[in-house]
C-alpha cells in the first residue's frame, strides 16, 4: 500500500466534505488525521460547561488556558478529550456550533491550540511519516510550509444539505433552513474575524466539491498528493 510522506493541509468551510475526505485519505495512505475543528469545539465546550460567556474574550482565554485539549490522530478513531474525558459527541451539539466562532476568534485560544497542533503534527511525522490536517488556517498559519495545500469549497445550498444529512444520520433534528442559516452564519464569522480568518493560501489548490461525491473528492486529493511526489 502507498503511504503519505509529509503534511496535507486541507482548509475550507463546513459542509465541503473536508472532514470525511480527510479521514478517508488518511486511512488509505496510512497517515495520521488531525481534526483541528474538534480542538476548537473542545475548548468551546469547556467555556460553556464553566458557565462563561463565549463572547467574553478574557473569560474565554482564562478558561481555555486551564483546559487540557487533546485529540487522537488515528483516522479510524479520531477521539477528542477535555481534561481526559471523551467528548466526541458533546462537541457536535447546536449549542457548541453557535459558540465556537467567538471562542475560536480569541487570539490566545488560537495561540494555545496552534502550538498543540504543531506539536501533534511533528509527532505524527516522526511516528507515521505523514498526516492530513483539517481546518480553516492550516495552509495559512499552522503549517504554511506544507507540500500540499487544498482549499475546498461548495455552494452554501450543497453544504447545508450535507450538514443536514449528517445531523439526521447522527440523530440531531433540525430543519434545512435552520442548518443553512447556521452554516452561513458561522462561515461569515470565521471568514471575517481579525485573527487567522478562513481563506485560501496563495499556493493552495482550489477544489469545488459541489458536484463531487466523497469518493471523488478523496480520489482527487490522492491524485494531487501523488502529483506532488508525496506518496512513497
Ligand atoms: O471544522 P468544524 O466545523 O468542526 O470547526 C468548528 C469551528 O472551529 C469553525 O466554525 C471555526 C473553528 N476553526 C478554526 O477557527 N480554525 C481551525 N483550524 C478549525 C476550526
Amino acid at each position: 500500500a502507498r503511504a503519505l510522506c509529509g503534511v496535507v493541509a486541507l482548509d475550507g468551510p463546513s459542509g465541503t466534505g473536508k472532514t470525511t475526505a480527510a479521514r478517508r485519505l488518511a486511512t488509505e495512505l496510512n497517515a495520521g488525521y488531525l481534526d483541528t475543528g474538534a480542538m476548537y469545539r473542545v475548548a468551546t465546550l469547556a467555556v460553556l460547561r464553566a458557565g462563561l460567556d463565549p463572547t467574553d474574550p478574557s473569560a474565554v482565554a482564562a478558561a481555555v488556558r486551564r483546559t487540557r485539549v487533546e485529540v487522537a490522530t488515528d483516522p479510524a478513531a479520531p477521539t477528542a478529550l477535555l481534561n481526559g474525558e471523551d467528548v466526541g459527541a458533546a462537541i457536535r451539539t447546536e449549542e457548541v456550533n453557535r459558540a465556537v466562532s467567538p471562542v475560536s476568534a480569541v487570539p490566545e485560544v488560537r495561540e494555545l491550540l496552534v502550538a498543540e497542533q504543531r506539536r501533534v503534527i511533528r509527532e505524527a511525522l516522526a511516528v507515521r511519516g505523514g498526516i492530513v490536517v483539517d481546518g480553516r488556517d492550516i495552509g495559512t498559519v499552522v503549517t504554511p510550509d506544507a507540500p500540499l495545500k487544498v482549499f475546498l469549497t461548495a455552494s452554501s445550498d450543497v453544504r447545508a444539505r450535507r450538514r443536514s444529512a449528517q445531523d439526521s444520520a447522527e440523530g440531531r433534528a433540525a430543519t434545512f433552513e435552520d442548518v443553512k442559516a447556521s452554516v452561513e452564519r458561522r462561515d461569515q464569522l470565521d471568514s471575517t474575524r481579525a485573527v487567522s480568518p478562513l481563506r485560501a493560501a496563495e499556493d493552495a489548490v482550489l477544489l469545488d466539491t459541489s458536484e463531487l461525491t466523497i469518493d471523488e473528492v478523496t480520489a482527487k486529493l490522492s491524485e494531487l498528493a501523488d502529483g506532488r511526489g508525496l506518496l512513497g
